[in-house]
């Protein structure tokens, strides 16, 4: 499946859950996830990405290899559903577009 990574947190810009064939994305407060479960592993939504936060999974960077199972478990998130349409970036998404170590910032 792909996944979605650290770059995301905080920024939240949505253009891949558009173009996404089988409507995996989550959402969360500050983050998205992929459903690896229904992830088709199409690679669309890896371009669309202005933070370059998704990566097919053997491509995830090392030192973001939790995100894998991250992913996994936050699409199970009760409180996390599905998001298929564009919405604005958060606020702040130019700051933290910076922020290389924001991880502690994910909220669930
Ligand atoms: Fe959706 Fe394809 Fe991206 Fe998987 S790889 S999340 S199926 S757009
Ligand atoms: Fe996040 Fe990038 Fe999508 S910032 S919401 S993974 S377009």
């Amino acid at each position: 499946a792909f996944v979605v990574t650290e770059s995301c947190i905080q920024c939240k810009h949505t253009d891949c859950v558009v173009v996404c064939p089988v409507d995996c994305f989550r959402e969360g407060p500050n983050f998205l996830v992929i459903d690896p479960t229904e992830c088709i592993d199409c690679a669309v939504c890896l371009p669309e990405c202005p933070e370059e936060a998704i990566f097919a999974e053997g491509d995830v960077p090392e030192g973001q290899r939790d995100f894998i199972a991250l992913n996994a478990l936050l699409a199970k998130h009760p409180n996390w559903a599905p998001i298929t349409e564009l919405k604005a970036p958060l606020p702040e998404h130019e700051k933290w577009s910076q922020v290389v170590n924001k991880r502690s910032h994910l909220d669930r």
